[in-house]
């Protein structure tokens, strides 16, 4: 039986996965923006990856449309946009996916499958992308680092686990996503960091300073969590609780012992960092943000989690500034001191 999968966002995330599926045999509708349509209409779909893995879609393998009509037949729909552009795509789908569609949210956060759902008469599931995909250009999308794909696991979705492995994207089914997408969130909130400091990911995290941020950031994150009763799960090779530890070590040290960390593209930036370069708003409130409102919700201060939350803001509003390590690290402590200002190209 041929699938046919709707990719509501055709993004990083969206022509990757869709590309794959497409690979697989499935029928793909990749919905998106002229700019993005434009040019895998032109070029087609090159799928590369950090083990070595190239794949080329040519045009004619997918359809592609800037507003979902082909959800009204789909399988399946995958919303891939990010977590700001939800609501607006649920209510896209809302008059057109049937009872009998499964629509998977394969999103950064925490709420929105629940957006999704709250929207739609079909089966929703959360999911999770475990790997970093870089857009560049010329419908060449490629991922730059280890992971899969996590599902909340529904009956629904059975159907469709041999599509997915075919494609190399395995679902790797949970019970209950909600500790996998809080220890994503973890995870994640390296997204502001790498954002403001305008480097490479696997430059950042191979800085001492930079992961000293982002200790403080999941620090903070998991008394939180602790508080909230929230226990998230283990995505790396460490506990969360181990790596708040592990993270500041000297360089060399981490590098010896964290090395499939920095088994990393590169060249490969978070998402945030592309929202920032492109002048989108970002995930902030999707990330940070659900710290802050989890702890005020449970009466424990944020204050580092606030400070990201309002660099990115500020990053938004065009402060154009390439936050150097020591300097990121001593306003998140809660200095004052502006710092010196570098151009960035965001
Ligand atoms: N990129 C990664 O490596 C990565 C890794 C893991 C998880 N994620 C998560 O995956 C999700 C998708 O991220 P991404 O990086 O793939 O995003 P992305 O590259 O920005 O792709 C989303 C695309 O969908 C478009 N779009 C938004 N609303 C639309 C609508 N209603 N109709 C048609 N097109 C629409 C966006 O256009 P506009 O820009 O004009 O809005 C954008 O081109 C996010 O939650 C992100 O956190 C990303």
């Amino acid at each position: 039986m041929t699938f046919r999968v709707t990719v509501l966002g055709a993004g990083s995330i969206g022509v990757f996965v869709g590309g794959k599926l497409a690979a697989a045999g499935a029928e793909v509708s990749f919905v998106g923006r002229p700019r993005v349509l434009d040019e895998i209409g032109a070029h087609g779909v090159r799928l590369t990856d950090l083990d070595g893995g190239d794949e080329r879609i040519a045009a004619s393998g997918f359809r592609t449309e800037t507003e979902p009509g082909s959800a009204a037949t789909a399988d399946l729909v995958l919303v891939t946009v990010k977590s700001a552009q939800t609501a607006a795509a649920a209510a896209q789908l809302s008059d057109r996916v049937r009872p009998d569609t499964v629509v998977i949210s394969l999103q950064n956060g925490i709420g929105n499958d629940a957006v999704i759902r709250a929207a739609l008469p079909a089966t929703v599931s959360a999911g999770m992308v475990m790997f970093n995909v870089v857009h560049r250009g010329d419908g060449h999308f490629h991922r730059g680092t280890d992971g899969g794909l996590a599902v909340a696991d529904d009956p629904a979705l059975a159907r469709f686990a041999p599509l997915f492995g075919r494609a190399g994207l395995p679902l790797d089914r949970h019970p209950d996503l909600r500790p996998v997408q809080w220890a994503k969130l973890l995870l994640n909130l390296n997204n502001p960091i790498n954002a403001l400091s305008g480097r490479p990911l696997r430059e950042e995290l191979a800085t001492r300073d930079y992961r000293r941020c982002l200790a403080s950031a999941q620090a903070e994150a998991l008394a939180v969590m602790r508080r909230a009763g929230i226990r998230p799960a283990r995505l790396t090779a460490v506990p969360p609780r181990v790596m708040v530890h592990l993270l500041p070590v000297p360089d060399a040290v981490f590098g010896r012992v964290a090395g499939r960390v920095l088994a990393v593209d590169p060249m490969a930036r978070s998402s945030m960092a592309d929202d920032l370069a492109a002048g989108r708003t970002t995930e902030i409130d999707w990330l940070c943000g659900e710290i802050t409102a989890l702890g005020r919700a449970v009466g424990v201060p944020t204050p580092v989690n606030d400070r990201l939350t309002e660099l990115i803001r500020a990053a938004e509003n065009g402060a154009e500034r390439r936050w150097q390590a020591p300097e990121l690290l001593a306003r998140l402590r809660g200095a004052s001191s502006p710092g010196p200002v570098r151009a960035t190209g965001h």
